[in-house]
């Protein structure tokens, strides 16, 4: 049984995210979304409904199953037994990252593998920061976070700017 984990801070969760969870899902037999935190950002959602709104974007995907882990990636990596973790690049500078993060990992970890899945074209400008810029200002998101959370996402990032 191939396992494999996409750890990420989704925050929020996007269009972006939601197409690599389920391109990932079809080439492993249980993928593990996992909500995380990422030190270098300054989280705007709880990680709550930062799970929340993982679980209601991937509604219907049967072999996905969302999780929270608060501690290093090598070890919610360890504990779930995955094969290796999914991230999705968008750019150089998004390898460059990934690359690195994958290197010190290993250091942590020596059986820790990455699979690097390039985004879609058309979802390639989306970021969690643009829609929480962008929902700030009170500007449709629509087209950037799946259609489950457009609601919850706008109102907060609406209330978040008074
Ligand atoms: O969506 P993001 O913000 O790019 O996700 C980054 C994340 C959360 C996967 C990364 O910051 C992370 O792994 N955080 C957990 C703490 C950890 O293990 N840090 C060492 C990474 S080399």
């Amino acid at each position: 049984m191939t396992k494999l984990l996409f750890p990420g801070s989704f925050d929020p969760f996007t269009r972006g995210h939601r197409d690599i969870a389920r391109r990932a899902a079809k080439i492993c037999d249980k993928l593990y979304v996992a909500v995380m935190h990422n030190d270098a950002k300054k989280h705007f959602f709880a990680p709550e409904d930062r799970v929340m709104m993982a679980r209601e974007s991937l509604k219907g995907f049967d072999n996905i199953e969302v999780i929270r882990h608060d501690g290093l990636l090598v070890d919610i990596y360890k504990e779930t037994g995955c094969d290796a973790v999914v991230r999705g690049i968008r750019s150089e500078s998004d390898f460059r990252y990934e690359a690195e993060m994958a290197l010190a990992n290993r250091l942590l970890e020596p059986s820790y593998d990455a699979v690097l899945l390039p985004c879609r074209d058309d979802l390639s400008l989306i970021s969690s920061s643009i829609v929480k810029e962008v929902g700030f200002y009170g500007g449709d998101i629509s087209k950037m976070v799946p259609a489950e959370i457009v609601g919850f996402v706008s109102e907060e990032l609406k209330k978040g700017r008074n």
